[in-house]
């Protein structure tokens, strides 16, 4: 059994960044993602914006423009070179969710979740289905895969597919391609053989972008959208579509998006976790490093990164593993502002 660490309590001066007015957008991550974050303010300043359009307009913006390779079309193939796609979209007043799920063929993942809010009762659609609602929706049915990413595939295969998910199967994972063969394995085993599973094997992609948005009028949405991870096990769904853990909204007390290994991520509900910090008083710092303290007791090499925004525009993030950025602009600021945000500190995950 691996000891626990403990909460211990945030430090006062865990404050948040102050908000520079309405409208506001925040999102995961800088450079290439503050074309998202210019999208986005830039609809909220037209009449009648809403914050809802101006999440999809944003995630769109990168699906398009594919930011760093790891949202929208041609990223993250799968063991059989095939790009897939995750998305979420929630309203903040009503908390109606629409996601989509390991979605193929389809580039406006973000844009198709947007229509399963509007269009249906369900939250979520997956897989060549979803595929099958978005052309319904007017949605075109493309090839995801590029010339790039079939050639990058192709090269780890033949590297002998380095980094793949694969645990307790023949042949060795770590040194050969399928197909596999799964080895059985003893009752109860699954404590030290696959609990504290290793973080995913890209250490380099941002992997995501989760965005929130508040309009001029005060209404609150976020959004997430991710081609997910590079060498998944075809069918493989992460955090992106998943509420309270890719993203969350509740117009009571703010908003929450996140990035990182959206496999153990998922298990956490983070964004959610988050919230609730803020619900109970917490400022959106304290309750972003809280959140992401509460996953790093258990996996204390995970990659994660959040942004918390309290329903003001006062903002704060945390994150684990990397140097994580997340951009804002709100009020009126003339150029997307990009904060940088170091790991959090061990003394906030301080072991028995
Ligand atoms: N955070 C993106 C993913 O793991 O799918």
């Amino acid at each position: 059994m691996h000891p626990l660490p403990v909460l211990v309590p945030l430090l006062p001066t865990a404050l948040a960044l102050p908000s520079p007015g309405l409208p506001f957008v925040i999102n995961t991550w800088g450079g290439p993602f503050t074309v998202a974050t210019d999208a986005a303010y830039a609809s909220l300043l037209l009449p009648d914006a809403s914050a809802l359009d101006a999440v999809e307009v944003g995630c769109s913006a990168c699906e398009r423009d594919r930011c760093d390779g790891t949202v929208g079309y041609g990223g993250s193939p799968d063991e059989a070179c095939e790009t897939t796609l995750d998305a979420m979209i929630m309203d903040g007043a009503s908390m109606k969710v629409g996601a989509v799920a390991g979605m193929r063929r389809v580039k406006n993942a973000i844009g198709v979740a947007r229509r399963v809010l509007e269009y249906t009762r369900h939250t979520m659609l997956a897989g060549d289905l979803a595929t099958r609602f978005a052309v319904e929706n007017g949605f075109e049915e493309v090839d995801l895969a590029t010339e790039e990413s079939i050639r990058a595939c192709e090269e780890w295969k033949k590297s002998g597919c380095p980094g793949n998910f694969r645990v307790h199967v023949k042949p060795d994972p770590s040194t050969s391609c399928g197909p596999y063969e799964p080895i059985p394995l003893a009752w109860g085993s699954l404590e030290t053989t696959g609990f504290l599973a290793a973080s995913r094997a890209s250490k380099t992609s941002h992997d995501t972008i989760s965005m929130i948005a508040i309009d001029a009028r005060g209404a609150l949405a976020a959004g997430t959208s991710t081609n997910g991870a590079a060498h998944k096990v075809p069918g493989r769904v992460g955090d992106g579509p998943i509420a309270g853990s890719g993203s969350y909204v509740d117009a009571e007390v703010g908003g929450c998006g996140a990035t990182g290994d959206g496999d153990v991520m998922m298990r956490f509900l983070p964004c959610y976790q988050a919230l609730e910090n803020l619900r109970n008083g917490m400022s959106p710092t304290e309750a972003a490093e809280n959140a992401v303290s509460r996953m790093l007791r258990r996996h204390p090499d995970l990659q994660s990164g959040i942004v918390v925004v309290d329903n003001q525009g006062r903002h704060g993030a945390a994150a684990s593993g990397w140097t994580f950025t997340y951009a804002f602009r709100g009020g009126e600021m003339n150029a997307t502002q990009v904060v940088t945000v170091q790991p959090v500190k061990a003394a906030l995950v301080k072991q028995f």
